[in-house]
This record gives structure tokens, sequence and C-alpha cells, in this order.
């Protein structure tokens, strides 16, 4: 099993700022990846609606003999880990319980932050882990559905995003965050527009960091990590290839991806 590829599933491209995770914490080991593209937005989707889709992709993604499988979607993970970790063979990793435990181990003074799609906010699950850890006395939740489309259409420097973000942050810093967990995978691309309108008195915890963290933990132990000195391969797999999708692609994995492969969602199944 060591040779295996870690599977990893997102509603769409987002979540190759996980697998551009993996690739700096893990450079050995080889990917799979399925982004939902023919579905995405998950974030304002139902959970019963958002479980079976996941379901779908692990499926997939056993299908193709991985180790492990992570939930890189912050809405999967949020609703449907207990479903996968029923239904898939292998270990599952998702992006909560790492993105809770790394924020609880940056606060000072115990009162975090968390912002994440209306689905991740409503489903109550950072705050539920967060809350379950010592340190942590209070949580300020707040869903910005606004900031998803902004990063697709590239907009990570302009000031109507800017806006955005001072509204979206208003409530946080009046409770006074020092600690502000990126709920979803496409925050970390605002992370200078965070940390403009925040201040530097406020720690940025970036959920696809802490769940490439999580998954080298796990490979040390109970999942052997890749033997040798194998090049890894990286495979991305997507339900759509939409207009504009290398671009936007490129924009969260940091280069181009030299090959996609379409699924009909049938097969995916
Ligand atoms: N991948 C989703 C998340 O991290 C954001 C995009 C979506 O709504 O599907 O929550």
């Amino acid at each position: 099993m060591s040779g295996a590829p870690v599977g990893i599933f997102d509603s769409g491209v987002g979540g190759l700022t996980v697998v551009r995770e993996i690739q700096r914490q893990l450079p050995r080991e080889s990917v799979v990846y399925f982004g939902d593209t023919a579905r995405v937005p998950y974030g304002s989707k139902s959970p019963e609606t958002v479980i079976r889709f996941s379901k779908e992709l692990a499926s997939f993604l056993l299908s193709k003999g991985v180790k492990m499988i992570v939930a890189a979607c912050n809405t999967a993970s949020s609703v449907s880990l207990p479903a996968l970790e029923e239904f898939c063979p292998v270990p599952v990793i998702g992006v909560i319980e790492p993105g809770a435990r790394a924020a609880a181990a940056s606060t000072r003074n115990g009162i975090v932050g968390v912002i994440g799609t209306l689905g991740t906010i409503s489903s109550g699950a950072y705050q539920n882990a967060l809350r379950g850890i010592e340190g942590v006395k209070a949580v300020v939740a707040q869903p910005c559905p606004l900031l998803v489309p902004l990063v697709e259409e590239g907009w990570l420097d302009h000031e109507i995003t800017t806006r955005v973000v001072e509204e979206y942050m208003k409530p946080l810093k009046s409770e006074g965050i020092d600690t502000l967990v990126l709920g979803c995978t496409h925050y970390p691309l605002l992370k200078p527009v965070f940390g403009r309108v925040l201040g530097p008195g406020v720690t940025l915890v970036d959920s696809a960091e802490a769940a490439a963290a999580a998954v080298a933990r796990r490979l040390g132990e109970d999942v052997e990590g890749m033997p040798g000195e194998r090049a890894p391969d990286y495979r991305f797999y997507v339900s759509d290839i939409p207009l504009k999708f290398q671009e936007i692609a490129q924009r969260f994995l940091g280069r181009s991806i030299p090959l996609v492969t379409q699924v009909e969602l049938g097969e995916a199944r």
C-alpha cells in the first residue's frame, strides 16, 4: 500500500490548495485528485446532497487504489466525515479537525474566528471542534459566500474584494479574535487581503496547510509513506472542464495542470 497514491477530492478546483500543500510537505507522495466541477458549488447545497456527492467521489478515488482519502473541501468535510469513515476501507482525513487544532494552538486570548461557506458554518462543525479544545474560550463564526466567486474571478487584489472582506470581518474584529481559521479551499488565496484588513495581531490559519500536516502525521503512523526515490505521479480528474478551467486551476495550484481527465458522473459513482 505504501506506493499507492493519496486520494484528494473537492467540489471543484479549490482543493488544489491542498494538493499544493501536500506537494510542498510530502514531495514524494503521488496524488489522485477529483474535482466535482460539474456540480460545484457545494457550499450552498443541503448536507444530504453533499454527503451523497462526497460518497460518490470517494468511491471513484477508491477505484483508483488510493491509500487514504482527504476531503479537501471544507463543506464536504463539515458534513460527510462520519459517513465517509463508515463507508471507506482506508483512512479518511478532513480539514476541520486539523484546522481547529492549529487555531487552538495559535490563539493567545482564546477568541477564535472561523469563516467558510454557508454550508460549513451552518453545520457547526468548526465551532464544535474548536469548543472541544482546551484554550478556546469563544468562537465567532461568519459565513462568507461572496468570497468563492471573487477568488474564481481572480479578484485577489481588487478593492471590491477588500471592501467585501472588511464587511465580513466587522463582527469578528469587534469580538476581538486573535486567530482566524480560513475554513474554505479558496480563502488561502486571499491571505494578503485578510492580513491587511485584520492587521498583524490576528494569526491566519490555513486549513489546507493544516490538512497536509495531518496527512504527513498519518503517514508516519498507520499508513506507509512512499518508498524509494521514485518520482511522484499526479493525476487530475474532473466531472466537467469548464471555461477558464486551466486559468483558475493554475491560480490554486501555482502551475498548470498538464493532463486532466474528464469523467462522466455515472462513472464516478
Ligand atoms: N470547496 C468549497 C469549500 O471548501 C468551496 C466551494 C464550494 O462551495 O463548493 O467549502
